[in-house]
C-alpha cells in the first residue's frame, strides 16, 4: 500500500493526490484521503477501484480545504477492495482519521476485547481495529502521540500506521514496523511517506525512520520517538534522483519509459566502481573482514529479483569460488537453514520493502550470518537491516513488473562477485580486467538492441496477441532468462507461460509441445567451447519436430539457428556470463508488446502490486 501525510501551510488535498499518484504502483485497488479543514472539521473520502476514480469523485463534489492531511493507496489484505474497506478508517466519532500498510495479526482478539466494550465497527479490515483501539486511547490521553505509544504495544505483525486527530490539527504522528515510512522535511511544511516518492517533488531532504519507532510531523519540525517514548536519532540522506526521474515523459507507459532505460541502469550502476580493470565498491569499504570467514553464500529474493539471484550463482562462484545457493526468501525462511557466522547471505530487492525477503534477512542475522543488501531504493528497510549495502542505480522503477531494476542487480551482483573475489585473492587480474571489459561495453550493447530489434518485436507481439501459451527455454545463464521471460508474460500478459531449462525438456516438458506452440529458445553463443550451442541447438530440433513456432534469441551471425527458428531476435556478441543482460531485453520488449496488443494497463497489472509488504 502506497501511504503519504503533510501538514503546513498549503492544501492538503493535491499534496496528497499528487503523492499517491506517485505511490499508486504499490497498490491500486482503493485509494482515499482525509484532511483537516480551516474550521477544525475532518473532511474524508475513500472509493474502490484505482485513483482516478477517487479524483473524479473529488472533483465531483470537493472537500474543504485543509492543510493537516492523510492519503491511501490500498493493495487489498483484509476484506475486498470495496469503499468500505478503503482507508482512511474513522473512529472516535469520526474525529480521529488513521490508515495502515500492513497486516495485524491479532486484529481479530483485539475486535473482540473492542465488541465487548461496545464499540462498533463499519468495515472487515485490520486497520479499523486499530483505528478503534486508537481512538478509544486518544479518548484516555488527549494526545494523539501518546496515544499511538499505547496502541503500538498491543499490536502484533508488520504496520505502518498513520493518524490526525481533529483536536489536534497540525498534526499528523505515524508508527512504523517491519513496513516502511520515510519522512520528507521541507520549509514549514514537513511530509511522511512509504518511500520518497510520495515528497520528492517538494524536497528531497529526507529522514529515514527506524524499525519500531513513532514520528509526530507539524508544520514547524518532527520528532522521532522509539515505542517507550524516548527520543532517538534518524539518519538524514538526500534523495538522489528529482521528481522527473519517475514521471512518464512522453513515453505510452512506465514499463516503455524502464526498458528504455536499460542501458542506463546498467551504467550507473557501473559507475564509480570500476578502476583499471579492477573492481572497487567504495560503500563495501572497511567490510573485508565480512567476506573473509566466509565458505558460502546463500542469494535470497522474490519475483525477477530471485531471477537476477540465479544468474549471480554464476559470476559469483566463477569469480569467488565460494559455493553459492539461490533461494526464494520465502523458502528460505521457513525450512530451518543451516547458516552461521561462515555464511553471507546476499539479499535482492529493487524495492528494499519486500516483507518476504525482509523476513528472511532478520532471520539470517538472528542465525549469526552475515547479511548483504542490494537493492535499488535508499532509506528502504531491507538495506538499513543489513550488514553492508551495495546500491543498484536503476533510478526510480514505477511499473509493477521489474525491467531496468533486473539488469541493474545483475549488474550489482557481477561487481560484488568481482569485489569479492579480488578480496579473497582467487581473481586473477586478467580474469577481472576482462570482465570489466565486458561489464563497460554492456550498456551500449543493451542499446543496439533496443535500436535494431524494438519494431521487429513489437510487430512480432501483435502480431502473436492471441497466443494462450508460450514456453520459454535457456541453459546455463540462460536458464533463469527462460524463467524471467515467462514471468514478464504472466505478469502484464495474464497467459500461460512456463520458463524451463532447456536440458530438463526431454524429461517431461516437451509433451506440452504440439504444433503451433511458440517457444523462445535463449541461444549461447557458439563461441568459446561452443557445447553449450550445440546442445540447445538440439533441443531447437527435438521441439520443432513436433510442431512448436521456435523464437530464437541468438547473438548475431549465429547461422545455426536460422533453418531451425521460425523468428530470430538477435543480440550483441558478448562473453558467456554477459549474454544474460542482452538476452533478456528482447523478452522484456516482448511481453509488453503483447500485453499493449491485448489492451492491458502494463505498469498496473490485475491483482499484483510493486512492493509487497505483507508476508
Ligand atoms: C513483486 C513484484 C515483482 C518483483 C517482486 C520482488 O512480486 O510484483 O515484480 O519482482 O515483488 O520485488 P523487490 O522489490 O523485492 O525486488
Amino acid at each position: 500500500c502506497g501511504i503519504v501525510g503533510y501538514v503546513g501551510p498549503r492544501d492538503s488535498q493535491a499534496i496528497l493526490l499528487s503523492g499517491l499518484a506517485r505511490l499508486e504502483y504499490r497498490g491500486y485497488d482503493s485509494a482515499g484521503v482525509a484532511v483537516i479543514d480551516g474550521d477544525g472539521a475532518l473532511g474524508m473520502r475513500k472509493r474502490a477501484g484505482k485513483l482516478q476514480v477517487l479524483r473524479d469523485d473529488l472533483a465531483a463534489s470537493p472537500l474543504a480545504d485543509g492543510t493537516t492531511g492523510i492519503g491511501h493507496t490500498r493493495w487489498a489484505t483484509h476484506g475486498g477492495p470495496t469503499d468500505e474497506n478503503a482507508h482512511p478508517h474513522l473512529a472516535d466519532d469520526d474525529k480521529l482519521a488513521v490508515i495502515h500498510n500492513g497486516i495485524i495479526e491479532n486484529f481479530a482478539e483485539l475486535k473482540d476485547e473492542l465488541l465487548a466494550e461496545g464499540y462498533t465497527f463499519r468495515s472487515e479490515t485490520d486497520t479499523e481495529v486499530a483505528a478503534v483501539l486508537l481512538g478509544r486511547e486518544y479518548a484516555a490521553s488527549r494526545d494523539l502521540t501518546t496515544a499511538f505509544r499505547a496502541v503500538v504495544s498491543r499490536l502484533e505483525g508488520a504496520f505502518t500506521l498513520l493518524a490526525m486527530h481533529r483536536d489536534q490539527p497540525g498534526l499528523v504522528v505515524g508508527a512504523r514496523r517491519n513496513s516502511p515510512l520515510v519522512i520528507g522535511l521541507g520549509e514549514g511544511e514537513n511530509f511522511l511517506g512509504s518511500d520518497v516518492a510520495a515528497f520528492v517533488e517538494h524536497t528531497r531532504n529526507a529522514l529515514a525512520i527506524g524499525q519500531d519507532e513513532i514520528v509526530a510531523i507539524t508544520p514547524g519540525g518532527v520528532e522521532v520517538t522509539n515505542f517507550a517514548g524516548e527520543t532517538v536519532e534518524v539518519e538524514p540522506f538526500e534523495v538522489v534522483w528529482d521528481a522527473a526521474a519517475a514521471e512518464k515523459g512522453g513515453w505510452s507507459s512506465f514499463m516503455a519509459k524502464e526498458v528504455s532505460e536499460e542501458p542506463e541502469a546498467v551504467a550507473n550502476t557501473l559507475r564509480g566502481r570500476l578502476h583499471d580493470g579492477a573492481v572497487t565498491i567504495p560503500e563495501l569499504d572497511g567490510l573485508d573482514d565480512l567476506f573473509a570467514g566466509v565458505n558460502r553464500i546463500i542469494v535470497i529474493a522474490c519475483g525477477t529479483a530471485a531471477y537476477a539471484g540465479m544468474v549471480g550463482k554464476y559470476a559469483l562462484e566463477q569469480w569467488t569460488r565460494v559455493p553459492v545457493d539461490v533461494e526464494l526468501a520465502h523458502e528460505f525462511r521457513y525450512r530451518d537453514p543451516v547458516i552461521g557466522p561462515d555464511t553471507l547471505v546476499v539479499s535482492i530487492s529493487q524495492s528494499g520493502e519486500t516483507m518476504d525477503t525482509l523476513m528472511a534477512v532478520k532471520y539470517a542475522r538472528e542465525k549469526g550470518a552475515k547479511t548483504l543488501s542490494i537493492c535499488n531504493t535508499q532509506g528502504a528497510t531491507i538495506p538499513r537491516e543489513s550488514d553492508a549495502i551495495v546500491y543498484t542505480h536503476a533510478g526510480p522503477e514505477v511499473a509493477v513488473a521489474s525491467t531496468k531494476a533486473f539488469v541493474a542487480q545483475i549488474t550489482a551482483l557481477y561487481l560484488l562477485a568481482l569485489h569479492v573475489g579480488r578480496i579473497r585473492g582467487v581473481l586473477t587480474d586478467a580474469a577481472s580486467a576482462e570482465a570489466v571489459r565486458e561489464l563497460e561495453a554492456v550498456p551500449a550493447k543493451i542499446s543496439r538492441v533496443l535500436e535494431k530489434e524494438q519494431p521487429h518485436i513489437e510487430q512480432f507481439a501483435r502480431w502473436m496477441g492471441d497466443t494462450q501459451s508460450v514456453l520459454f527455454l535457456g541453459r546455463h545463464v540462460g536458464y533463469p532468462i527462460a524463467l524471467e521471460g515467462a514471468l514478464k508474460l504472466k505478469e502484464i500478459s495474464y497467459i500461460h507461460a512456463e520458463g524451463f531449462a532447456a536440458g530438463e525438456l526431454k524429461h517431461g516438458p516437451i509433451a506440452l509441445v504440439e504444433p503451433g506452440q511458440a517457444v523462445f529458445v535463449i541461444v549461447p553463443s557458439p563461441r568459446g567451447s561452443g557445447e553449450l550451442h550445440k546442445k540447445v541447438v538440439s533441443n531447437i530440433q527435438e521441439i520443432r519436430a513436433r510442431g512448436a513456432r521456435v523464437i530464437a534469441v541468438a547473438e548475431e551471425g549465429d547461422a545455426a539457428v536460422l533453418p531451425f527458428a521460425d523468428e530470430v531476435l538477435r543480440i550483441p556478441l558478448a562473453g558467456p556470463l554477459f549474454e544474460p543482460l542482452l538476452a533478456v531485453v528482447p523478452l522484456h520488449i516482448f511481453a509488453m508488446g503483447l500485453a499493449t496488443a491485448k489492451g492491458l494497463d502494463v505498469d498496473q497489472p490485475r491483482n499484483l502490486a510493486k512492493s509487497v509488504t505483507v508476508e
